[in-house]
């Protein structure tokens, strides 16, 4: 009996679900589609090229998403976002867009998302996310930002994902994150970094992906990644680190993936890569490195890939992948200096599937 009542309600859900995607489709059309746009049924609307010049006013009533893409639009105006209630992404890249109205995004407070991905801005208005306290990803990469107010993102603590990447930064203030607890992802890849203040992270203890790469960082500030407690991709390869603090790395016991190479690392400190016991890949390849202390790797056993090539080293400690038992890949060619290797050096290493360790 009982399973006769759930087969009913199994069919009548199905019935239910094939009628929904079938008249769907025919409702959303009732409404206006601008032209220029895509109107798909589940509340999404692309809107695409050239004659577009600011946000359609006329959308079909249920448009929870919109992407604006390739248009001529180059300012968001005070009312671009009026009236569209339950938008909650919005998008517009490729746009040439240069200006935002310090009070754009007033009308708009329930956006969850903002994406302005490769267009022109070269200033964002220092309190114009203000209002958007839900916001939880925004988009500013491809840019040509050189400086970001302090509190641009003050107030927005639901933020999860926030890309700068592929702008013009050369610095940040220390406090330009602070509040920004659930933000996961923190993206200033491609900028000009050259140095970051030691606190700017210190919020943001719920980050798992910090990503710091091609920047002209010279230094790492002792403690700067301390509040990082929950990080599992740092990437700053492509600098000009010329010197790691002591311990700098010690409180991320989450880290799965650290990239060093690129940089100008002559020296490693002692035990730089202890408690990481999840690390599963390093790279310090094309590094100027001399040497290596003794005590370098901690205990790190799922460690699989390993890249230390193109170096100036002249010899390793003998127990350098001692702690890596689980390595599947090793990359340690091309360190023409490279002489002799101490004899058990690649003892330990059951599971390697591919080493590249040609030496002269
Ligand atoms: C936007 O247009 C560019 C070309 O100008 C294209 O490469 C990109 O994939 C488009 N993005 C979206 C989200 O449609
Ligand atoms: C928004 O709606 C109000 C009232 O319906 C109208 O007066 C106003 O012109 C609309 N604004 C825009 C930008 O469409
Ligand atoms: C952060 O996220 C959690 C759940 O992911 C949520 O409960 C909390 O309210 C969010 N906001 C802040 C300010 O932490
Ligand atoms: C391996 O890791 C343990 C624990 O972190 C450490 O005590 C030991 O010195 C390491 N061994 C080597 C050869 O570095």
């Amino acid at each position: 009996m009982i399973k006769q009542t759930m087969m009913d309600s199994y069919c009548r859900g199905t019935l239910w679900l094939i009628l929904t995607l079938f008249t769907l489709p025919y409702l959303t059309s009732n409404d206006i589609c601008p032209s220029s746009c895509l109107c798909i049924f589940m509340g999404a609307v692309k809107c695409v090229g050239y004659s577009i010049t600011d946000v359609p006013k006329q959308l079909p009533l249920h448009t929870y998403t919109l992407q604006l893409n390739d248009t001529s639009m180059t300012v968001i105006h005070e009312q671009s976002l009026a009236n569209k209630s339950l938008l909650l992404r919005f998008s517009l890249t490729n746009s040439h867009l240069h200006t935002i109205h310090p009070q754009a995004f007033y009308v708009s407070p329930q956006l969850k998302s903002i994406k302005l991905s490769s267009n022109d801005l070269s200033v964002v208005p220092a309190r114009v996310f203000r209002p958007l306290t839900t916001l939880e990803q925004m988009h500013l990469d491809g840019n040509k930002l050189e400086t970001i107010s302090p509190d641009l993102f003050e107030g927005l603590a639901e933020l999860k994902e926030l890309d700068l990447s592929r702008n013009k930064l050369t610095s940040l203030a220390s406090d330009v994150f602070d509040g920004l607890t659930n933000l996961t992802f923190l993206n200033l890849g491609k900028n000009s970094i050259k140095k970051l203040p030691p606190g700017i992270f210190h919020s943001l203890t719920n980050l798992r992906q910090l990503v710091i790469y091609n920047n002209e960082l010279e230094l790492l500030e002792a403690g700067m990644f301390d509040e990082l407690v929950s990080l599992e991709e740092l990437k700053i390869h492509h600098n000009k680190i010329a010197n790691l603090p002591p311990q700098v790395f010690w409180t991320l016991r989450n880290l799965r993936v650290l990239t060093l190479s690129s940089n100008q690392l002559q020296a490693i400190p002692e035990k730089s890569f202890y408690n990481m016991p999840k690390l599963s890949k390093l790279t310090i390849y094309n590094n100027p490195l001399l040497s290596l202390p003794d005590q370098l790797m901690g205990h790190m056993p799922q460690m699989r890939e390993f890249y230390l090539f193109t170096t100036e080293l002249t010899t390793v400690p003998a127990n350098l992948f001692a702690n890596m038992s689980g390595l599947l890949h090793l990359n340690f060619h091309l360190n023409y200096k490279l002489r002799e290797l101490p004899s058990d050096l690649f003892c330990c290493l059951p599971n390697l599937q591919k080493a590249l360790t040609e030496i002269q």
